[in-house]
């Protein structure tokens, strides 16, 4: 039997776009609409159903969950913000305090208002005034209720997918727009944590918690020759702990809030700074199961990567880990796994505070549609009705008791 401390955080994250549905003055809606991908439409209708959802989770012993705000909803239009959507927000966040769940909330995840993607979106500067804006309307209404908040989710998973590869709006692939928006967006996180502070300040309220949600890989070398070993070292230090180092320089950090689901097999295939990047192993010689999107799973990963982190000093909350499958038993499989390795990291040193499974609902997985179920509620689309899984009963005796059997 594995222990975890009694106040850790048990619970799911979600975010807006991927749930709501109807967010029409993002730009993911029009990039749906002339990319010719399967469409958000209705989402989950949590935006009508979040009372429901929020029922389903209470019941599954969740006391935390991660949610985003949609910016797109708060400020359609540039410079005009709409009172009702706050209201809406305001509604959420009181509908989780009265079930006794803290809320995590996240200010930006993947999606912008249009308007902000029409003049020039992270690639320009102006967006970090513009993000600071909207921060200086959301976060005065809420703060009273909300005590942990995460700036940007995953700035590298977003300049990669809209800028490198050019699968995600603006799908603008270009290196220096690329260097350009991952500037902007860590800027506008230091300077978000700074205003976030201010605003408790001057409200007297108590010091918040506030963190960026980072995307983490584990980087394996294939073979043990010195320059798949090397290409791996290389990539840990960049995407791992780059923006972090970034970040932390600036003290502009309290949590370290984790992003796992994978592993990447680096093979270098010849010297230069690409390969260095990019080069991934296709031989399939290591092999372990894998997600319906065909990622590796490799929780040890994640223990290795808890440990490494310990020389920050600062305490960790795992803002997302789950598995998209059909195959339920997998699911706990993998969420059993990563549980373990958490608490061997944590035996070790590692100051994990929480665990938040992606996602509470099976839902729109951005360019891949609503093919990959990553829920531990089904959802059945036509119907909209919520089936909860076996995988989430398992997981909730563990939050409910503390107790992981191994
Ligand atoms: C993102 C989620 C996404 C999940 C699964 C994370 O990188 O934050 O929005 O659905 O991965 O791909």
């Amino acid at each position: 039997m594995m222990k975890f401390p009694k106040d850790f955080l048990w619970g799911a994250a979600t975010s807006a776009y991927q749930v709501e549905g109807n967010n029409k003055n993002s730009d993911w809606w029009e990039w749906e609409s002339s990319s010719g991908k399967e469409r958000s439409a209705e989402a989950c209708r949590h935006y009508q159903f979040y009372e429901q959802d929020f029922d389903l989770a209470k019941g599954l012993n969740h006391n935390a969950h991660r949610l985003s705000i949609e910016w797109s909803r708060i400020e359609p239009e540039k410079g005009k913000f709409s009172e009702s959507e706050l209201g809406h927000y305001l509604d959420v966040i009181t509908s989780l305090k009265k079930r006794g769940i803290e809320p995590l909330v996240t200010l930006h995840h993947f999606t912008n208002p249009l308007w902000l993607s029409r003049s020039g979106g992270w690639a320009s500067r102006r967006a970090i005034a513009a993000f600071l804006r909207y921060c200086n309307f959301i976060v005065p209404a809420l703060a009273k209720h909300v005590r942990y908040w995460f700036t940007i989710n995953e700035p590298n998973v977003y300049v990669y997918h809209a800028y490198i590869l050019g699968v995600w709006p603006p799908q603008k692939k270009s290196y220096f727009k690329a260097k350009a928006a991952e500037g902007n967006l860590l800027r506008a996180h230091i300077k978000a944590y700074r205003l976030i502070y201010k605003i408790y300040r001057r409200s007297k309220l108590a010091v918040p918690n506030v963190s960026f949600a980072h995307n983490t890989m584990s980087f394996v070398p294939c073979t043990r020759r010195l320059k798949d070993r090397l290409a791996a070292r290389l990539r840990d230090n960049w995407y791992n702990f780059g923006p972090l180092n970034k970040v932390i320089k600036r003290k502009a950090l309290d949590f370290i809030g984790i992003n796992y689901y994978s592993r990447q097999l680096v093979d270098l295939k010849k010297w230069g700074i690409r390969n260095l990047a990019v080069d991934t192993c296709d031989k399939n010689h290591h092999p372990v199961k894998k997600n319906s999107l065909g990622w590796d799973i490799y929780p040890q990963g994640l223990y290795e990567l808890l440990l490494k982190l310990r020389k920050y000093n600062l305490p960790v909350i795992i803002s997302e880990n789950g598995i998209c499958t059909q195959d339920d038993n997998l699911r706990w499989e993998y969420i059993h796994e990563h549980l373990k390795h958490i608490h061997m990291a944590m035996n070790k040193g590692a100051e994990v505070r929480g665990y938040l499974y992606w996602s509470l609902l099976d839902n729109f997985e951005w360019d891949k549609g609503f093919g990959p179920r990553f829920g531990l509620i089904h959802v059945d689309y036509d119907s909209y009705r919520r089936t909860v899984k076996e995988s989430a009963r398992k997981l909730a005796e563990v939050s409910k008791t503390g107790y992981l059997a191994v």
